[in-house]
């Protein structure tokens, strides 16, 4: 039987983020089961702003560096995630010394400085730059991100300008969720357009790939990937899970769902393991968006799990604490799903 990476082979690379725990830690089947079936890894969290540096001109690279050498040791594509986000980044990169909002001038300071730093080091090792991750609202206007307040919407230019310059072969990118809706797919057009009339290199648009059963409408994908192809980029589909669970209220519900055992419950079905019955669906699921993803391979260079088993999937934290999800193709032993075959046998 074929691996993902070699029945896909033609189509598109097949991904995984990975983590700190695999590879500086104790999971040496999940790095089998990257190493077996995939072609591309992610850096999950070690390439964010706060792990690479947390205080102003420390630089931690020691996790970084080791997913860059298992990506360079087992021959894979390498994203690099991601340069300029609103997560993940520490308060100091947007305060003056007295704690402060920073200038324009100290914070287009501190972006070039990291960027510089970390995408010229990574040069020659990451083959593709989240450069900008999650620059928009669900409406397609602007995130009012510390990056968008003290610098404007003219940051992502700048992102891209200094990220060419330190990584001059290195693919860049925009990545971002919920692109499928209408508004938002319009916001990111709207971005790559306005780089391209500048003059400033985008090679490729991530679409985040977070869903969940019946979600999203696969034609308002479809039309995304379409749209964005249509600009003459790469289209990926990163980050990619599928979660079996009710997406919960946050908003009204969050903190107090812990105390409500009865909600809890119903908000999380799955605890003692996940039913044969959504077993299937989500099998059934996951063909469907590859059925989609398939039709458009021509657009679509990259698909990239966010995470590789049931097991250390961010689901389960997400978007309430301490749920057991089952949004991956391979399960908490590492063997594959139901979902798996589905996924490999359109090929
Ligand atoms: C998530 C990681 O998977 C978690 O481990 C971490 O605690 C929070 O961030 N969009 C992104 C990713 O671009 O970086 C996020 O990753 C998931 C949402």
């Amino acid at each position: 039987q074929p691996t993902l990476k070699d029945a896909y082979k033609d189509s598109f690379m097949m991904g995984a983020a990975l983590s700190k725990n695999q590879v500086l830690g104790n999971e040496p089947k999940s790095l089998k089961v990257v190493a077996r079936e995939f072609n591309t890894v992610t850096a999950e969290n070690e390439m964010k702003w706060e792990a690479i540096q947390p205080t102003e001109g420390t630089f931690t690279f020691e996790s970084a560096d080791a997913l860059a050498q298992f990506s360079e040791d087992y021959d894979q594509f390498f994203v690099g995630h991601t340069l300029v986000w609103h997560h993940q980044t520490p308060d100091w990169v947007f305060e003056d010394e007295h704690g402060n909002p920073a200038s324009k001038e100290l914070v287009l300071k501190r972006m070039e400085a990291h960027i510089n730093k970390v995408a010229s080091r990574y040069a020659g090792q990451v083959d593709g730059w989240d450069v900008v991750n999650e620059s928009l609202n669900d409406d397609g206007t602007w995130r009012e991100s510390k990056w968008y307040q003290i610098l404007g919407d003219q940051y992502i230019v700048y992102a891209f300008e200094m990220a060419q310059k330190a990584a001059p072969d290195t693919e860049l990118y925009y990545n971002d969720y919920n692109l499928f809706k209408p508004e938002k797919r319009a916001g990111a057009v709207k971005i790559v357009k306005s780089l391209q009339a500048k003059g400033v290199r985008i090679d490729g648009v991530g679409i985040q790939g977070h869903y969940g059963i019946g979600y999203p409408d696969l034609n308002e994908l479809e039309k995304s990937i379409q749209a964005f192809g249509d600009l003459g980029v790469k289209v990926m589909i990163t980050e990619l899970d599928i979660s079996v669970l009710p997406f919960p209220d946050t908003e009204s519900q969050g903190a107090d769902v812990s105390i409500d055992l009865e909600l809890q419950a119903t908000l999380n079905p799955f605890e003692n393991g996940l039913s044969p019955q959504m077993d299937q669906q989500l099998a059934d699921a996951y063909q469907e968006i590859f059925e989609l993803l398939l039709r458009h391979d021509d657009t679509i260079s990259r698909v990239t799990f966010w995470g590789v088993n049931d097991n250390q999937t961010w689901r389960n934290d997400w978007p309430m604490k301490g749920r057991s999800d089952y949004p991956l193709l391979f399960d908490r032993q590492n063997e594959p799903k139901a979902a798996y075959q589905s996924v490999l046998k359109l090929k």
